[in-house]
């Protein structure tokens, strides 16, 4: 059985890591690996797989930036090619970035049985390019692979049948559980001169908060008061800091001296930034589940989470763009007000060999 792996951008390196591990003891299971191209640069793709021990792909598609329409269709003509020639028995898509849809279509048209890991988050906003990927990956999957009982409901309430449906967990957790104490070890703290607790960790590049002016300059007035009270560290991904340039906000965000920007990191020296954190300030989908499990209170700038775990069990609060909300908030947890909590079951390390076992099952 050949299973061609999808993976393109950031979020996906982290989930399928695992995955590809957990196939190793089955020797009728065999790996194609995939990168479609979507990030490219050496910080936003090369060091996961360097970190995270993810063997070099077998097929580069190599598709780049590009609109939504000319992304996703780039990926699905050069991903047809691989599937035509090397005609997997499955092809395994992971999250929910343009990639994960645009390798679902192009095998669920070639009849090629596809496999969803993370199916069934919602956030019920179809603004979101994300929430149209799920929905449309979950639609045409024959295995659907829910990270908790949240995602099965929801695919259930859409018409999705039940023996489609098995619920294993996160496999981002696996890989966080797995290298959480070798990023211990990174000397990043001492690098940017900081002592555990004494900052807050910042990440933006959501599309309604960073393409949208006056989204983002309420996202920075709130930054920019925040930054009065405690240090911020801000690993700035390539959308956000091309807007801030082109909105001609440079010069606002440098006057910021307690603001700290840095390119995006490593996932070692980043899960420690995370985990030394005192608190999280996002509108990450991944990093609303690490600090859930890390207990570091997290601050998501988004009005919905596909992820209501985090909020109702973990340590996560949603403060929107609303520049008032976010200081409060984060005023809140420097008071020592903020969430502490817990996590689902079955985000325990495990998840990627459940999956494995769902596939051998079903496929062999
Ligand atoms: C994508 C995903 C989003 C995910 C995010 C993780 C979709 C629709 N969006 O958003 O769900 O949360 O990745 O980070 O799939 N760029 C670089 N170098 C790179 C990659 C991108 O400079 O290596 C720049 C390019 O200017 C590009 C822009 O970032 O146009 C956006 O990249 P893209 O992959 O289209 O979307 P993301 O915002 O990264
Ligand atoms: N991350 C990282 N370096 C950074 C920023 C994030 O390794 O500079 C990791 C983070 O810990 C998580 C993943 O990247 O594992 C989340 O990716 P991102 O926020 O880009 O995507 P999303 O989860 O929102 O889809």
């Amino acid at each position: 059985m050949k299973i061609a792996c999808i993976a393109g951008a950031r979020p996906n390196f982290m989930k399928i890591a695992p995955i590809l591990e957990a196939m190793k003891p089955y020797p009728n299971l065999d790996s194609l690996l995939v990168h479609t191209g979507q990030h490219y640069d050496y910080q936003m793709s090369g060091v996961f797989f360097k970190e995270l021990e993810i063997p070099e792909p077998d097929i580069h598609l190599g598709v780049g930036s590009g609109s939504h329409a000319v992304q996703t269709a780039k990926i699905m003509m050069a991903f047809e090619e691989t599937a035509l020639e090397h005609q997997p028995d499955l092809v395994l898509v992971v999250g929910d970035v343009n990639s994960t849809l645009a390798c679902a279509l192009v095998a669920a048209k070639l009849h090629i049985p596809v496999a969803h890991v993370e199916a069934g988050i919602r956030s019920f906003d179809m603004t979101m390019p994300e929430e149209v990927n799920r929905v449309l990956t979950d639609d045409i999957s024959d295995y659907l692979l829910p990270p908790s009982n949240f995602g099965r409901e929801n695919l259930i309430k859409e018409g999705i049948s039940e023996d489609k449906i098995f619920v294993v967990g996160d496999t981002m957790i696996d890989t966080l559980f797995k290298f959480r104490e070798r990023a211990e070890q990174t000397s990043i703290l001492t690098e940017l001169g900081l002592k555990a607790k004494s900052y807050a960790l910042m990440t933006l590049h959501r599309p309604a908060n960073v393409d949208i002016k006056e989204n983002l300059i309420a996202i920075l007035d709130a930054i920019e008061r925040i930054q009065e009270q405690i240090q911020i560290v801000f690993a700035i991904h390539p959308r956000t800091k091309s807007h801030i340039q082109t909105f001609g906000l440079s010069n606002r965000v440098a006057a910021m001296s307690n603001l700290r920007i840095i390119d995006p990191v490593g996932y070692f020296a980043f899960l420690n930034l995370m985990i030394n954190a005192h608190f999280v300030l996002t509108d990450s989908g991944g990093m609303q589940e690490e600090t859930t499990v890390l207990g570091i209170p997290c601050l998501t700038m988004r009005d919905t989470t596909e992820r209501p775990e985090t909020i109702e069990e973990g340590t996560n609060t949603l403060v929107a763009n609303d520049t008032e909300l976010i200081v409060e908030e984060s005023l809140k947890i420097l008071n020592g007000n903020g969430k502490r909590g817990t996590y689902p079951e079955l985000w325990d390390g495990h998840a990627a060999e459940r999956i494995v076992e769902v596939l051998h099952q079903q496929l062999v």
